[in-house]
């Protein structure tokens, strides 16, 4: 980036994603040499009751953006989830692997890279997969919590995937708009951190590390997910095979253990 580049980063009171028009207007407006967008319709159940604001949000807006991007020339940044698959493959997905989400957050998510990447021009789809870190809403946090109430937490142990912290899909994002591709690198990538695990084998990892004095919690039990029904169904195994971006952009992924220890730590010397 030049030492004179800038960002703006709109929150939904200034552009609501629902808007194409007004999205539209303001991307001609700012004229941006880099779009990302990492914002979302992130509600996976709420999802099933709304799938025209999931859609609108995470499909039509995408496309929209896309094709202003486009048209400016401009680099364009969109975000995606292991939530476009099934889980029924039982071995890492790759980007050529078919899709078919299990629920209206993923196909509102999948509708969202297609419009994205028809949009011609130099899109990059980043595919993650279970983000958390040290502020917002996250599983991590969540499980912090958990454990500070209760004597025991009762996780699902039958949904694997790569736990990805916020902080190194930005590393990724930034490497990928530093890298400034030609077309020909643009297209569909998977970014996660290393290695699988359960949301239960993740708790359980959180546990261990979490030192703090005020902890109750003493054990993390496995449940089964038809022992915690939610209106949407996830995919029950969403590793992805992250060689393609590894590759491309020469960022190496990261185990998820080193990650979440290196969470946990930036989180203990806030305490
Ligand atoms: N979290 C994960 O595990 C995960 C996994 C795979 C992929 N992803 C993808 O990563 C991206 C970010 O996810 P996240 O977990 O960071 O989600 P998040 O915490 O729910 O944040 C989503 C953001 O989108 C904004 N937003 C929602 N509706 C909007 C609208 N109509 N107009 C403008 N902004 C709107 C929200 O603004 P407000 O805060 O004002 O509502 C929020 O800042 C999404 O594309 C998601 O699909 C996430």
């Amino acid at each position: 980036m030049s030492a004179t580049a800038s960002a703006v980063a709109p929150d939904e009171t200034v552009l609501d994603l629902r808007d194409a028009a007004g999205l539209r207007a303001a991307v001609r407006k700012a004229s941006p040499a880099v779009i990302v967008n990492a914002a979302g319709y992130t509600a996976v159940d709420r999802a099933e009751s709304e799938p025209d604001v999931a859609r609108a949000v995470n499909a039509v807006a995408s496309g929209a953006l896309a094709e202003e991007a486009t048209r400016l020339g401009a680099l364009f940044v969109h975000y995606s989830t292991d939530y476009v698959f099934d889980g029924a493959k039982g071995a890492p997905y790759v980007e050529t692997d078919t899709p078919a989400p299990l629920g209206e957050y993923g196909r509102s998510k999948l509708e969202g890279e297609r419009r994205a990447l028809a949009a011609g021009g130099r899109v990059v789809v980043l595919r993650t997969s279970w983000v958390y870190g040290p502020r917002g809403q996250n599983f991590l946090l969540t499980m912090l919590r958990l454990f500070e109430e209760r004597d025991e937490a009762r996780v699902v142990d039958d949904q694997v995937g790569a736990p990805t912290t916020a902080g190194y899909f930005a590393e990724a994002t930034l490497r990928v708009v530093e890298a400034r591709p030609a077309p020909e690198a643009c297209g569909l990538y998977h970014v996660t951190a290393g290695g699988q695990t359960s949301w239960c084998g993740f708790a359980q990892r959180i546990l261990e590390l979490d030192g703090r004095p005020g902890k109750r919690c003493t054990r993390v039990v496995p449940i089964r997910t038809s022992d915690y029904p939610t209106p949407a169904r996830r995919p029950a195994w969403s590793v992805l095979d992250c060689r393609r971006f590894t590759e491309r952009f020469g960022f190496p992924q990261r185990p998820w253990e080193d990650l979440l220890a290196e969470t946990m730590a930036e989180l203990d010397g806030r305490a």
